[in-house]
This record gives C-alpha cells, structure tokens and sequence, in this order.
C-alpha cells in the first residue's frame, strides 16, 4: 500500500494539526489504561505501528509540495516525539511493577519451618531375607541366585519330576509362551539348587532367597508371587544328622534358644528320604506350639546324576521355607496381603532389624 492511496483513502492528513493532535491524544490515553507490557505491546502496535494513524500521516509527508512538507513534517515529528516519550515512561512504569510483583511472588522465607518428608521404611520381607542370609553366611554358606524366569528342565525335570508327575500340576504353573520353549515362572527356588551344582566347585554350601511364583488367587494366606530360600549343601559323607543339625541351628538363630525342629517323613521327587520340617516356636502368638515351616530332605541320587555329580562319592541336603510364612508366625502378620501393599505404616514398625 502506497502513501498516496493511503492519502487517497481517507487516511489521516498530515497538515490536519487537530486529526493529529487526537491521535496523539488517543495513544497517550491508550498507554495510560495499559496495565501490563502485554498490554502495553497491543498499545504501541495500535498507535505506533506501521500501520498506526500517525506512521501513516507521516508516510504521507512524502507526496506533499515543499513548503507543506516542512509543516507537516513539524507538526508530526513534535507529535511522535510525543507519544514515544510517553511509550518509553509508560514502559518503565510497568516494567517496575513487574519487577516488584515477581519479587513478591517468588519471596523465599528463609525463617519458615521445613515442610516434613516421611523417610520411606525398608520392607520386612527384604530384612528378614537378609537376616536369613546372615545367619548362612554366618555358617560360611555362600549366596546363589538364579533366574525367575526359567526352564522346565530346571524347575521339574532335573529335579526327578517324572513328564507325567502330578507334582508339575500340583504347584500351579505359569507357563510362558510358545510352549515348545519350556518356559516357565519358576514355582520353587529348587530349580537354583541344579544351577548351583552345574555352575559351583564341590563342596557347595549355598542359600539361594528368591522370588517364585504360583496361580493362587490373592487371599489373606495365598499370593501368586510370593518368596522362598533355598538351602543346598553338597558335600562327601553329609547325612540326615547334618541336615538336622543346620536346622536346629538355623530355628534357634530365628526364634531363640527355646527353640525346637522336627522332622515328619514326607515326599518331594528331588529328595530321598524327604520331610516336613515343624518348628517349636517359643514366643507363637497363641502359646509355645508346633508349626509347619517347609520341607527338607537328602538330595536325590537321581538329581546329583542330573548335574554330573557321582552319587557314591557324594551326598547332599536340601531345604526349603517360605519368606512370607515365615514373617507371618515370626512377626505376627494376620493378612498377607499387607506385605504386598506397599503401606509405608506396615513396613516402618519393623524398623531397620528383624
Ligand atoms: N521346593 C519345595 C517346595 O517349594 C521345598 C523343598 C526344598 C523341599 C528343598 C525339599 C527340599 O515346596
């Protein structure tokens, strides 16, 4: 758009002192109501900008004969020199309230009071682990581990489950797809003992805490994932008496002197002789009884073979308990779904020792 046609088209004329001097008047005001620079911006865009009446009249300057090209070019330069000196003071103004407000707004009290943060508490199912483990490592056992997600072979076939054994159905699997994989959410940390054997150097002492998993429903006594500890001990001439006598050591260590184990002939395809082992538990809830605890045995000659192990030179026990029953009678915990929750409340009373 050319200064001529803008003339042309009814835009301010710049000889017209009184149509300028209602400019200038108009941004003065217009700069005075803006109460922010956001405002402040539209403002000057309005009434300075390009397109604003006074930038207009003054490109219109250009078109005008000499002699009133020096009248209107005083008439628009003092009124211009007006309205930026009135921008400039408006825009210091706001730019200090601005200042001032943001130093309100994101004042620190360095006085104030810390706001509390609750310390997160370690879970009772980690400690008590943990003071399983001590209790071993005490012995000079060492820690194994192995894999969560493992093979059939592992968790059932190296342990003597025969393919059609009712065991393999009796812990309640999850397999894993594809079935021609053999996969499997370990149900047992037994599978950890075949591991230890392939893997170790004879002698092995190793206790192996883990995670294992079963298709129970969640209830007050059942959870699908639960935790297990696995003890394995492979030496030459090891008998039942040894066996016993890690498990008394073991029960007083977790429940005090008092305390009492007993073995109940049971079966298990990976140990021969097989038990139950109960625990005379001192300080129970309801009074000094006899409780389930797990189940233990001499290893099978059948899963010593499985790892390459001679049998006639060697021999070896094996145990195995649940963490979470245990924490149960241990500790007094009626439900286990509170371990489960995750309630900072439930974990903290444990405190740091078990
Ligand atoms: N793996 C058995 C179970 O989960 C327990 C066990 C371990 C029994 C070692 C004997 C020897 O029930």
């Amino acid at each position: 758009m050319s200064s001529t046609e803008v003339a042309g088209s009814g835009a301010l004329d710049p000889l017209d002192e009184a149509g300028v001097n209602a400019a200038v008047e108009n941004a003065l005001a217009a700069f005075t109501q803006a109460s922010s620079l956001e405002e402040l911006k539209e403002a000057r865009l309005a009434h300075v900008g390009d397109k604003s009446p006074l930038s207009l009249a003054n490109r219109g300057i250009g078109a005008l004969d000499k002699t009133q090209k020096a009248a209107a070019g005083k008439i628009l330069g003092a009124s211009r020199g007006r309205v930026a000196k009135a921008l400039a003071a408006r825009t210091e103004e706001l730019e200090a309230e601005d200042a001032a407000r943001i130093l309100v707004e994101e004042a620190v009290d360095v006085t104030a009071a810390p706001r509390r943060r609750r310390a997160g508490a370690r879970h009772p199912l980690s400690t008590l682990q943990e003071r399983v483990s001590d209790i071993f490592v005490g012995m000079g056992w060492e820690i194994a581990e192995g894999p969560e997600l493992e093979s059939e072979w592992f968790n059932f076939d190296a342990l003597n489950f025969k393919p059609d054994h009712p065991a393999r159905e009796m812990q309640d699997t999850f397999f894993v797809e594809p079935p021609q994989a053999h996969l499997l959410l370990r149900t047992h940390t037994s599978p950890v003992q075949v591991r230890s054997m392939l893997e170790r150097d004879l002698p092995i002492y190793v206790l192996c805490p883990g995670k294992v998993f079963r298709t129970d429903e969640l209830d007050a006594t059942h959870t699908p994932v639960f935790h297990q500890f696995e003890g394995l001990a492979i030496d030459k001439k090891l008998s039942m008496a040894d066996l016993r006598g890690t498990l008394e050591h073991f029960a007083r260590q977790m429940f005090g002197a008092e305390a009492q184990i007993r073995l109940r002939p049971n079966y298990f395809p990976f140990t021969e002789p097989s038990a139950e082992l109960d625990i005379w538990h001192p300080g129970a809830k309801g009074g000094p009884q006899w409780i389930e605890w797990g189940g233990c045995g001499m290893v099978n000659p059948n899963v010593l073979r499985a790892a390459g192990i001679d049998p006639e030179e060697y021999s070896g026990f094996a145990f195995g308990m649940g963490i979470e029953r245990t924490l149960m009678f241990r500790n007094e915990v009626g439900d286990m779904r509170d371990m489960i929750e995750g309630d900072v409340r439930f974990s903290e009373h444990f405190g740091m020792e078990i």
